[in-house]
């Protein structure tokens, strides 16, 4: 019987402009999933949820439709399928959600990252993380409808990634300029994504695509050159945000809060209703969670939140115990 623990932490999605296909990973909090293995043990279905700790009831115990339990059983497919190596013995899985849900923070990925790099260490590192991402992907779809890497890929791989092609999959993995932090502020109410990708426009004018393709260049040029300034300018998103906007008590408040103690720029982490921040210190950024926080609790909705202060994440999903 060996026994793996999984570890992925939260990941932004979108950062501003990048929507559906920028993303990165911070380094707290994140979902661990403990896989067991039971090599005598068959079943019709190979992998077994014991228990959910942490969602106070609200994810499915179906194998199937867990999206932690759903991604390993997808890579036993593939390796069974792609590579002929058949699997004959049992998983059993708890998954430990420290993140809340439909929260903006990439809950749903940290699960499916963290499941499958434990698995992938379990089942003897058959697969690259590159390969894993594609099964994390394929877990957004069934944790929210829709099959977007912007949170799966950074939760597997860490840094910043920009998805330059979804068919065929390109990613493209950022590292962060040094000094650049994360303020994440997730207030106390929920929003799906289905929900938030429902009220997206489903054409953009071409003035609008024009600023926004502008400015996730310039993003991208603003990370590399390490040109703090630039990338303050480039965290601009004229598409998704004004729509999502309203679905946030007190956004604009809150962005506002974090622009005046000093941020570089502010939006809507990942679907909302988390906010995000970044700085060129982390003093900065402390002082601008504290103000985005007191603006979520002076909003109409009077939101309570959580706070994180964290540097871009560089080590993405990682085992962090394995026996024997
Ligand atoms: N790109 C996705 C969206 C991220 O904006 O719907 C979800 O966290």
């Amino acid at each position: 019987m060996k026994t793996v623990t999984g570890f992925a932490s939260a990941t932004v999605g979108n950062v501003a402009c990048g929507f559906d296909v920028l993303g990165f990973a911070i380094t707290e909090p994140g979902d661990e999933v403990v896989l067991t293995l039971h090599a005598d043990r068959k079943s019709d279905c190979p992998v077994s949820i014991t228990a959910i700790e942490g969602d106070g009831g609200a994810l499915p115990l179906d194998p199937r439709k867990n999206t932690s339990s759903f991604v390993v059983l997808k890579l036993l497919e593939y390796l069974r399928t792609s590579r002929g190596i058949s699997f004959d013995g049992h998983i059993d899985l708890v998954l430990k959600k420290n993140l809340p849900l439909s929260s903006g923070m990439g809950s749903s990925a940290a699960s499916a990252a963290a499941a499958l790099i434990a698995a992938n260490e379990l089942l003897g590192s058959p697969c690259t993380r590159m390969e894993l991402v594609h099964f994390a992907i394929e877990g957004e779809r069934v944790a929210c409808g829709s099959a977007h890497a912007d949170n799966a890929a950074p939760a597997i791989l860490g840094n910043f990634i920009l998805i330059r092609s979804y068919h065929p999959l390109d990613l493209i993995t950022i590292k962060p300029p040094k000094n650049l932090f994360c303020s994440l502020v997730h207030p106390h109410t929920e929003l799906k994504t289905s929900f938030a990708r429902s009220v997206l426009p489903k054409t953009i004018p071409l003035s609008t695509a024009t600023q926004q393709w502008g400015n996730v260049g310039a993003l991208i040029s603003g990370l590399l050159m390490e040109d703090y300034d630039l990338i303050g300018r480039a965290l601009v998103d004229v598409i998704a945000e004004p729509k999502r906007a309203p679905l946030i008590p007190g956004f604009y408040d809150v962005k506002q809060a974090a622009l005046d103690s000093g941020a570089l720029g502010c939006s809507i982490a990942g679907s909302g209703p988390s906010v995000f921040a970044f700085s060129s210190s982390k003093i900065t950024a402390e002082k601008v969670g504290v103000a985005m926080r007191e603006a979520f609790l002076h909003s109409k909705a009077k939101l309570l939140s959580d706070m994180w202060v964290s540097p871009i994440c560089s080590q993405g999903a990682r085992t962090i115990s394995s026996t024997p």
